[in-house]
């Protein structure tokens, strides 16, 4: 997406964005560049940039007003390397990529909006949803990007796999490609994998087990089909960013933390990145003091449910659930799901549908935990 060419257009910024942005200066002053020069010398054509930032503008539903500020973010990366990401999804329902869309700037993490992220820091060269080109040209900047080493390849979505006879399933099929293939070709020339979500990271929702006990689609994690690959594979450097979906933050965070350090942030033994899941979201929650104080809701609807009480009685999993939920936030910092009034239903960790079940009564986001898997 950033790949404007600078060659075509040395020559030819017109006039119009030129007399448009430029400031004329008195005669005795400092010759101050305008933004049509800064284009020119960086050979990029008026043409190029402006189709550029307005198919971003409208990719990223961009107000017009905003215009001015996307030419001026892009104009700082004109002359830098932006690191290449390759983004595939296979059994996902795009919840990642819509949180992650809803990144905002945040300076311990160097996190910013999502339109900086991409004119500044990182070239998304392959994401079905976000790019503009379609057909064999987006399949043309897939194969481009790819066949060059360094890039990261984000993965979204979990894998269908025939674990009996340990061979595709056939659930994922892109122009007669299985998601095996086209992980294990995106995967070959990869700095870094990062499995975004908890269907990547841990096979999530598509995992789940049907009324006979298996995955209707034979569903693994990305790490899990990695793995099967072989050595080489295996070790390459995976990260987890779990969550369903991961908070848009964690998921720029750790990207960029690649981007800058070109390693992997430290892990926990699930692989993700302690400085995000180190704590879990019971810690810092706000309605921590009425658990120490034993005050519980017991029903949604109840007098300690209108008082904020704890929610542990009504399912919540946050004693047990490693996030940056109370700590970072969701929406830009607004909240997390006990400050609206549910408990946690405990998405970032591996199994989440599966392992509250209550046989024959599905899902057991409502059954308290039991309370000797809390710590202090
Ligand atoms: Fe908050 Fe849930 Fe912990 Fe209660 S159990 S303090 S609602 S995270
Ligand atoms: Fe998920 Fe629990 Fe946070 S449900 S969004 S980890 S509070």
């Amino acid at each position: 997406m950033s790949n404007v060419s600078k060659k075509e257009l040395r020559n030819i910024i017109t006039t119009r964005l030129s007399e448009h942005l430029a400031v004329e200066a008195p005669d005795d002053s400092p010759h101050i560049e305008t933004l049509g020069e800064k284009l020119a010398n960086a050979g990029v054509s008026r043409r190029s940039f402006m189709k550029y930032c307005t198919g971003l503008s409208a990719i990223m539903a961009i107000p017009a007003s905003l215009m001015p500020k996307l030419v001026e973010a892009a104009l700082v990366n004109l002359d830098s390397t932006l690191h290449s990401v390759v983004y595939l999804s296979f059994q996902e329902c795009t919840g990642c990529l819509e949180s992650l869309v809803n990144v905002f700037p945040n300076t311990k993490f160097k996190t910013d909006s999502i339109e900086n992220i991409l004119l500044t820091m990182l070239s998304l060269d392959y994401q079905e949803t976000l790019m503009a080109p379609s057909g064999t040209q987006a399949e043309k900047s897939k194969a481009d990007a790819i066949a060059k080493n360094g890039y990261i390849l984000v993965v979204d979505g979990a894998m269908p796999v025939d674990t009996i006879n340990n061979k595709p399933s056939g659930f994922f099929i892109q122009h007669g490609m299985t998601g095996l293939d086209l992980l294990k070709e995106a995967a070959t020339n990869a700095a870094a994998i990062v499995s975004v979500g908890s269907c990547a990271s841990f096979g999530g929702l598509p995992a789940a087990k049907g009324p006979n006990g298996l995955s209707p689609t034979g569903a693994v994690s990305i790490k899990t089909a990695l793995d099967s690959f072989g050595p080489e594979y295996k070790a390459k450097p995976l990260i987890n960013v779990s969550g369903c979906p991961p908070i848009a933050e964690v998921i720029a965070g750790t990207l960029i933390y690649w981007i800058l350090k070109h390693k992997a942030p430290e892990l926990d033994s699930y692989r993700r990145p302690k400085m995000f899941y180190g704590e879990t979201v019971h810690e810092e929650c706000y309605r921590k003091d009425f658990f120490e104080d034993g005050l519980f809701v017991e029903s949604f609807a109840d007098d300690g449910a209108k008082a904020g009480y704890c929610l542990l009685n009504m399912g919540c999993k946050g004693p047990t659930t490693h996030n940056a939920c109370t700590t970072l936030k969701w929406n830009q910092g607004a909240g997390y799901p006990m400050q609206a009034g549910h408990g946690c239903l405990g998405c970032s960790e591996p199994g989440f549908w599966d392992k509250e079940a209550i046989a024959g009564k599905g899902v057991g986001f409502y059954k308290p935990l039991d309370r000797k898997t809390i710590r202090d």
